[in-house]
């Protein structure tokens, strides 16, 4: 078997453009552009990919981008988010990952404001989020970005959901904790996987449905997953100065009927999805 190759660029383009119409509006109501302060501590290959992706991304739609370099220090961080949190001309805020090892990523969630947090972090959002009971109740919320681009792209592609076993590998709450909600609102059997998960070869081997979020590059193997299954694979790892996700691309390729590429797949979905919570957090604070 060789399997479909899912892109994320044309669900990504789709997302866009369904928010030209709005960003126009909310222009014309408010006077100015929605905006998007990214915080950046880390200075490494991947997050420097990652900021220049958002910029472009936010240029192509018209929501104004700022970058904010800081030091890596958690009181500095706070302190901006505070100030980020005042500025009525700011309508999202997103600290850039991996956090630097000063900052606490629960203290910087309670510090963004909910009304201006577009990854869906602050508790309010997230346990938003994780206290609903529909895809379409928490579709309607704020929602952690790639864990709601996980899940836009498998029901893109039409595949069936319900009644599927399904196995997420990794439990960050930013990532896969939600993308195994959604999945389990969706009524699919989710098996939610992590470091210390005993045979995860035998987890895989029954999913049909696997979400790669562990942030180890190339280590899911093709060999162990069930035949057909259907791979979304949200891993960004840098190797020898290329990027590569969490799945062994070429050997899975052999054994699922549907993969995402790493980059081109999860990817472009995430970004379109911080772009759609930052243009919803824009039209709630104007309508407030
Ligand atoms: N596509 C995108 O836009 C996007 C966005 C965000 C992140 N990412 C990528 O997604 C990946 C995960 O990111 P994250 O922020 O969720 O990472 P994270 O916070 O480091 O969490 C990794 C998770 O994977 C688990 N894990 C690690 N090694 C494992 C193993 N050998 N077997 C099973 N589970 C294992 C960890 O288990 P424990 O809990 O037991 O430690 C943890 O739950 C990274 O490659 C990251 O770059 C992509």
């Amino acid at each position: 078997m060789s399997a479909l190759i899912l892109e994320g660029r044309p669900l990504a383009q789709k997302m866009r453009a369904s928010l030209a119409g709005r960003i126009a509006a909310f222009k014309r109501s408010s006077g100015r552009t929605p905006a998007l302060a990214i915080i950046a501590a880390d200075d490494n290959p991947v997050t420097s990919a990652y900021i220049r992706a958002k910029l472009k991304a936010c240029a192509a739609v018209g929501i104004k981008a700022a970058v904010h370099a800081m030091p890596p220090v958690e009181g500095a961080i706070l302190s901006l988010i505070g100030t980020l949190g005042r500025d009525d001309a700011v309508d999202g805020i997103i600290l850039v990952r991996p956090f630097p090892n000063d900052a606490d990523p629960r203290r910087v969630a309670e510090a963004i404001p909910p009304a201006k947090d577009a990854e869906g972090m602050s508790p309010a959002n997230y346990g938003a989020t994780f206290l609903t009971k529909t895809y379409a109740e928490a579709a309607s919320g704020i929602l952690p970005c790639t864990a709601f681009a996980v899940i836009e792209l498998l029901r893109s592609a039409e595949v069936p959901i319900a009644g599927r076993t399904a196995t997420v590998v990794g439990r960050s709450n930013i990532l896969g904790k939600p993308a195994a909600h959604l999945l389990n609102i969706l009524d699919a059997t989710v098996t939610l996987a992590h470091s210390r998960t005993p045979r995860l070869e035998s987890r895989l081997a029954a999913a049909d449905i696997v979400v790669a979020c562990l942030g180890r590059p190339r280590f899911i193997r093709g060999s162990w997953l069930k035949q057909g299954a259907v791979v979304l694979d949200a891993g960004i790892n840098s190797v020898d100065g290329r990027i590569c996700g969490d799945v062994d691309f070429e050997s899975a390729c052999k054994t699922a009927s549907v993969i995402t590429p790493v980059p081109g797949g999860v990817g472009p979905v995430t970004t379109a999805v911080l772009l759609s919570n930052v243009v919803r957090l824009a039209e709630r604070r104007l309508a407030a």
